[in-house]
C-alpha cells in the first residue's frame, strides 16, 4: 500500500500469485479496490487465485500466448505491477504498462542462480510510460510500522477479506524438499515445516 498505492478502479499485476507473498499482496490490492490480474504456473493454481482468493483474473505464465492473454487481460495497461520474479515476467509487464504505472519490486525468483542482472528489459517503456519502479524491503519499515501492518491485516483474517494459503509439512528432513519445491512452483502459499518433538500447535 504504500509503495504501490493502489487505487479503485486500478489494474494491478502481480507475479508469483498464488504463493506467500504474492497471494497477500493481491488480495491487498483487491481490498484497496483495485481489480488485480495474478500471474503463477498451471491451471491449478489459477482456479486458486480466481476461485479461492478472489483475484479478478489469472494468467498461467507458462501459456504459449501469454503475453497476449496478459495485454486482453488488462485492456487499459497495467497501473501497478507487483513484481517477485524479474526475468521474462517482468519484462512482459514493462511492455504493457499504462501511463504512469508504478512497478513495485520486491523478488526476483527467477535470477536468483544468475550473478548480477541483465541488461535486457524493456526500460524505455518506463521513459515512454513516465513509470516509477521502486523497490520494496520488508525490513525497511520500522517495529511500530510493521506492527500496525500485523493488526490490519488480523483484522482482515478475522473479517474474511483476506485468506492465507500454507501447506504444512512434518519433519527436519522435510526442510530442503519443502524450499525446492516452492522455488519450482510446485506449491502454493506458505510452505510450514513443523519439527518433530516440539508442540507447537
Ligand atoms: N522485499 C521483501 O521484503 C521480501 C520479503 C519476502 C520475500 N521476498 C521475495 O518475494 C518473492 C516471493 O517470495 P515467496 O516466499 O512468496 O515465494 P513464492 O512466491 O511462494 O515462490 C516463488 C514462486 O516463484 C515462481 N517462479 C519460480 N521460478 C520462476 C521463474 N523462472 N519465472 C517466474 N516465476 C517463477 C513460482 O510460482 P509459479 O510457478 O506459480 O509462478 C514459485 O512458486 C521472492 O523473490 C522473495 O525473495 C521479498
Amino acid at each position: 500500500m504504500d509503495v504501490a498505492q493502489p487505487k479503485t478502479g486500478e489494474t494491478v499485476v502481480v507475479s508469483a500469485a498464488a504463493g506467500s507473498v504474492g497471494s497477500i499482496a493481491g488480495q491487498i490490492a483487491r481490498i484497496c479496490g483495485a481489480r488485480v490480474v495474478g500471474i503463477a504456473g498451471g491451471q491449478g493454481k489459477i482456479r486458486q487465485l480466481v476461485d479461492d482468493l478472489g483475484f479478478d483474473a489469472g494468467i498461467d505464465r507458462s501459456a504459449p500466448d501469454f503475453a497476449r492473454q496478459l495485454r486482453d487481460a488488462c485492456p487499459e495497461g497495467i497501473n501497478v505491477y507487483f513484481d517477485n520474479v524479474q526475468g521474462d515476467v517482468l519484462d512482459t509487464c514493462l511492455e504493457h504498462l499504462a501511463k504512469g504505472g508504478r512497478v513495485v519490486m520486491c523478488g526476483g525468483v527467477s535470477v536468483l542462480n544468475e550473478d548480477g542482472g541483465r541488461a535486457r528489459y524493456n526500460l524505455m517503456r518506463v521513459v515512454w510510460k513516465r513509470a516509477r519502479l521502486q523497490g520494496f524491503g520488508i525490513f525497511e519499515y520500522s517495529e511500530q510500522k510493521r506492527h500496525e501492518a500485523l493488526e490490519q491485516l488480523g483484522q482482515w483474517i478475522r473479517q474474511g477479506r483476506l485468506r492465507i494459503i500454507q501447506e504444512h509439512r512434518h519433519g527436519f528432513d522435510q526442510l530442503p524438499r519443502a524450499f525446492i519445491d516452492l522455488l519450482a512452483g510446485r506449491s502454493s502459499g506458505s510452505q510450514v515445516v513443523w519439527m518433530r518433538g516440539t508442540d507447537l500447535k
